[in-house]
């Protein structure tokens, strides 16, 4: 039995001891959707700068620029779909009773992949927010017809629903996750550089609570040392497999 193997029992046999379960994810577990993560080798910001593009700054100088760049995102996930790292964790939702998941991603393939509840952290790249009533619609046209797409109500320039650098987070989006990590028994934390906060100290906090903590990313982050069971491998990967020991016992 190899060294992967061993965890991969291990992870599994305390799942099946019925432990509250909750999820982070980031870019990485969308990566083998082909959807491009945002540190890594072709990441989003080795190619463009944050503040020009992420931020409300950038927004209020230039808004078709920044559209111009969420309208091509969109349309790069428009062409992608979920993959199995993203059907594992939709099935364990139905599997585990409370189990919470909880994403940085705003490309809203867990949801395609059939997640109903998911904590979005930094909103969903599907929606957009007039900022002067402070409506949500969603809108999956893509690419969109006119730049910036204006309130049909108001006229006033529609921004993307997704959280820029200097932002806070959603506040109950964010207490459901700070209660969820801290409640949970066993966390995942699959495919984020554990870079950004406050997202990337809720797995400390579990931690700090008592639930182990397993981490899926063939990189090594911050939260390595942390972590109870590290693969470094693919989400795609190792979820499935994990998933496959459930029914049954250990696999030989
Ligand atoms: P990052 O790009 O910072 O990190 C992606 C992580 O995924 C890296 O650690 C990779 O090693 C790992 N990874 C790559 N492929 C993988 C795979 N197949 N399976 C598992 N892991 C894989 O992305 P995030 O951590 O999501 O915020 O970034 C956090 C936030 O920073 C984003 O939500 C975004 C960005 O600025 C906002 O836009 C507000």
């Amino acid at each position: 039995m190899t060294a992967t193997e061993d965890k991969l029992d291990r992870v599994a046999e305390i799942l099946r001891s019925g432990p509250r379960v909750a999820a982070l994810t980031g870019s990485g577990i969308s990566a083998e959707s082909g959807i491009p993560t945002f540190r890594g080798k072709d990441g989003l910001w080795r190619q463009f700068r944050a503040e020009e593009l992420a931020t409300p700054g950038a927004f209020a100088r230039d808004p078709r620029l920044v559209w111009e760049w969420y309208d091509w995102r969109r349309g790069i996930i428009g062409g992608c779909r979920p993959n199995r790292g993203h059907r594992v964790l939709a099935n364990w939702e139905k599997r585990f009773p409370g189990f919470v998941l909880i994403t940085q991603n705003v490309d809203g393939l867990h949801r395609r992949a059939g997640s109903e509840r998911v904590l979005e952290l930094h909103g969903n790249i599907w929606e957009m927010r007039c900022p002067a009533e402070g409506t949500v619609t969603e809108n999956r046209e893509s690419p969109l017809p006119e730049l910036p797409p204006r309130c049909p109500r108001c006229g006033t320039a529609l921004r993307p629903n997704v959280v820029w650098f200097g932002e806070s987070l959603p506040a109950e989006t964010l207490q459901g996750a700070y209660a969820a990590s801290a409640a949970c028994g066993l966390m995942f934390v699959v495919g984020t550089s554990a870079f950004v906060q406050p997202a990337a100290s809720l797995p400390l906090l579990a931690a700090e609570r008592g639930a182990r903590i397993v981490e899926i990313n063939p990189d090594i982050t911050a939260l390595t040392e942390a972590a109870d069971f590290s693969f470094r491998e693919k989400a795609g990967e190792i979820l499935p497999q994990i998933d496959a020991r459930l029914d049954g016992g250990a696999a030989q």
